[in-house]
């Protein structure tokens, strides 16, 4: 049986996913301070992180957000390096397509295009594409021996794990092929559905934005293969024996139901999942030793329904966290208590010590 001990110190690519809210990046940042710890070069790449904790990694300023800041005073291992981004899923298309294309030029007019500039931000799924596509440039970028990628709340895996392919179904689609024919003008654009396509987005926005939409397709359509490449790369990056994928949930019914669709997911798509979280435990508080009815009625009254009500919040969760355990198997599965704080370095310090179930 593998622990989380040994993913960290033989995995290059670290994934903590699951439902929304449960502590993925906060995990994510923890273990990468964990593997720093044991001398290796390490790149924790956040989604949203709360306020503190991204101070805490000094990435805060989003205005160099692009590249990777290190984390001062993270480790006392001198061999050991702990370096943060955040994922701007903007800056990442960016990269990309500065990356791909042929040439400067074309590069240029895709970036400068106004259907580019709202797609990047906004387009549905890119910020679990972005959040792979990094991954393909730091994974062969060679800087790091370990790579951990946070990951936003999933509501389905399917739209983490299926970015690589989406973008491929992309450029199959009928509509792209259309505009993407060479020296083809739209007037000529005779595919009654892409023509009712183009009429819609016309009307809607008028005809500058549609040549602005065909120009910034053609120009795309030259880093097609390339980018067909890369997601198939990354698709084989994603399942290779040294990535890790470390499963998040918190012991609550619909965290957990999710979490168990994602597991699902991750074991039918053959991505090899290594171990799972169940963070934010409440404590079972001692029993008090004494008959509640004794005390319900006194001074203590107040205490003793707290005391009931945590005890019974413990029991509950007990109970939930069954369904976890049957879904792990044997993946080590490790629980990990609602902590006073985990946004700072000697809060998430603590917090690998559970991890590595220290
Ligand atoms: N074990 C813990 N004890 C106490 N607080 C925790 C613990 N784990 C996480 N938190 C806190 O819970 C909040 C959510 O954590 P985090 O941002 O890591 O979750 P997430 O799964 O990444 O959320 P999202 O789905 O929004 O990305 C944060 O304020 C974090 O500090
Ligand atoms: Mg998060």
């Amino acid at each position: 049986m593998t622990s989380l001990e040994s993913v960290l110190r033989d995995a290059s690519l670290l994934v903590t996913c699951g439902p929304g809210g449960v502590g993925k990046t906060t995990t994510a940042a923890a273990l990468a301070l964990a593997a720093a710890e044991t001398g290796r070069r390490v790149i924790v790449v956040t989604v949203d992180p709360a306020r503190r904790l991204a101070d805490t990694l000094g990435i805060v300023d989003s205005a160099g957000a692009d590249d990777p800041c290190e984390v001062i005073g993270a480790t006392g291992n001198p061999d050991g390096s702990l370096w943060a981004q955040m994922l701007d899923a903007e800056s990442t298309f960016d990269r990309m397509i500065t990356d791909r294309a042929p040439d400067q030029q074309r590069a240029q007019s895709i970036l400068s295009n106004p259907i580019y500039r709202s797609i990047a931000g906004s387009l549905a799924g890119a910020q679990e594409y972005m959040a792979i596509e990094r991954l393909h440039q730091l994974s062969t970028g060679g800087d790091y021996d370990l790579i951990v990628i946070d990951t936003p709340p999933s509501r389905h895996a399917i739209d983490l794990l299926g970015a690589p392919d989406r973008l491929v179904t992309f450029f199959s689609h009928p509509v792209y092929r259309v505009l993407t024919v060479p020296g083809r003008s739209l007037a000529r654009v005779t595919n009654a559905g892409s023509a009712a396509f183009l009429w819609a987005i016309r009307r809607l926005a008028g005809p500058k934005v549609v040549e602005d939409a065909i120009e910034f397709f053609r120009a795309l359509s030259g880093m097609e293969a390339g980018l067909r490449q890369r997601a198939s790369e990354t698709a084989a990056i994603l399942r290779d024996e040294r990535t890790a994928f470390v499963l998040v949930s918190s012991p609550r019914a619909e965290a957990i139901d999710e979490a168990a669709h994602l597991a699902g997911a991750l074991r039918d798509g053959g991505y090899p999942l290594q171990a799972m979280v169940i963070n934010l435990v409440n404590p079972t508080p001692l029993p008090l030793g004494v008959e509640l009815p004794d005390l319900a009625a006194g001074p203590l009254a107040d205490q003793v329904e707290l005391h009931r009500e945590l005890s019974a919040l413990a029991a509950d969760e007990a109970k939930e966290m069954l369904a976890l355990r049957a879904l792990a198997h044997e993946l080590p599965l490790i629980e990990v208590p609602l902590l006073d704080d985990v946004q700072d370095l000697v809060g998430l310090a603590g917090l690998s010590q559970y991890l590595l179930e220290r």
